[in-house]
């Protein structure tokens, strides 16, 4: 036994491999449950009691012997194979250019950062709306022209199903589950069949406010916009109103702010009146709240939306609409810095 164990030491010192399936058959040859060396252990009780000491030193350095080989022998396959393949090295610098924000995101970000420093939560819904909820719940009578303001993709008729067509539809559904007072905004895609332009597309985003609580007065829905135009526009902003209609608000309007491009002496952007339009806005109607379930009695509430592609080609005087869309990097690579 000790002339074969002496034998296996030296096949073991001299054993090669070239690659690592070789050295994986090694190691099972030798140290997997029939190896050779868990054989050699299992017949230990076998070995007379007086050369007992002797045959375990010797089979304990077999095993180690074994255990060494495979240790430097994988380091130095392995090394190989790292040299061959060219592993990219993970510690140097990228050479990938950063990613940025979509400008539409940024501007989301913004309106909803200074809505949220006043007190306005966010709320989201489905893109996918009944007709309750994005007509009929505000204020829009059944075959109405008004609902041709807003030209409607149908996903079915009668009941009638759509792409929402405004983000007024998340208001509906947290009136219906909300009790006053409610402060919140929704932003959101909005969906409506109109030619694609550069002023305009079949897909858009929209930021809506809604305020309801006891004596909200068009004030507040004034001084809300203010702030928000400041913020968003910069210090020196001012903002004017114009009478227009809704049918979910009354009176309604539209607000325009002083060109942020010419400070309101006039320019191309504002066609030289100094003035560009950013929203619409108004108190809520009555029939909404009521058809929402709120007391129109006790509470009164104001809303407000406005395009979120509008307000970014004002803030960042892009000219098209269309580029918000084509997700051209060279076009996106201009606001790396205002993430
Ligand atoms: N829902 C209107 C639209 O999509 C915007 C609006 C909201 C106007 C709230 C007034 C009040 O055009």
């Amino acid at each position: 036994m000790k002339e074969k164990i002496e034998n296996l030491l030296e096949e073991v010192k001299a054993f090669n491999a070239d690659n690592l399936e070789q050295l994986e058959a090694f190691r099972i040859k030798y140290l997997s449950k029939k190896g050779i060396v868990t054989a050699l252990f299992a017949d230990f009780r076998n070995v007379a009691p007086e050369q007992r000491k002797e045959m375990g030193q010797l089979m304990n350095g077999l095993k180690t012997a074994v255990q060494d080989r495979i240790v430097s022998l994988k380091e130095g396959l392995e090394k190989q194979v790292d040299d061959n393949t060219e592993k990219p090295d993970l510690t140097l610098p990228s050479a990938a250019p950063l990613g940025s924000r979509h400008p539409l995101s940024i501007v989301r970000n913004d309106i909803i950062d200074i809505f949220s420093r006043i007190g306005f939560t966010v709320s989201e819904g489905p893109e996918i709306e009944d007709d309750f909820h994005n007509f009929s719940a505000l204020n829009f009578p059944a075959d109405h022209p008004a609902r041709d303001m807003q030209d409607t993709f149908f996903i079915e008729k009668d009941p009638d199903i759509a792409l929402r067509t405004h983000t007024s539809s998340v208001q509906v559904r947290v009136m219906q589950n909300t009790a006053p007072p409610i402060r919140t905004i929704s932003p959101g895609r909005v969906f409506r069949n109109e030619a694609i332009s550069a002023r305009a597309h079949c897909i858009f985003h929209q930021v809506e406010g809604l305020y309801v609580d006891t004596d909200v007065s068009f004030v507040d829905l004034k001084q809300t916009l203010y702030y928000f135009a400041k913020e968003l526009f910069g210090e020196n902003t001012k903002i004017r109103f114009r009478p227009s209609y809704f049918p979910f608000t009354e009176p309604s309007a539209e607000m325009d702010i002083s060109c942020n491009i010419c400070g309101g002496k006039g320019c191309n952007i504002c066609k030289y009146s100094g003035w560009v339009e950013i929203l619409g806005c108004g108190m809520v109607d009555p029939n909404v709240l009521e058809s929402c379930g709120i007391d129109n009695k006790k509470y009164t509430g104001f809303a407000f939306g406005m395009g979120i592609e509008r307000i970014t080609m004002l803030k960042y005087q892009i000219n098209d609409l269309r580029l918000f869309f084509e997700n051209d990097v060279r076009f996106l690579e201009q606001f790396k810095s205002s993430m």
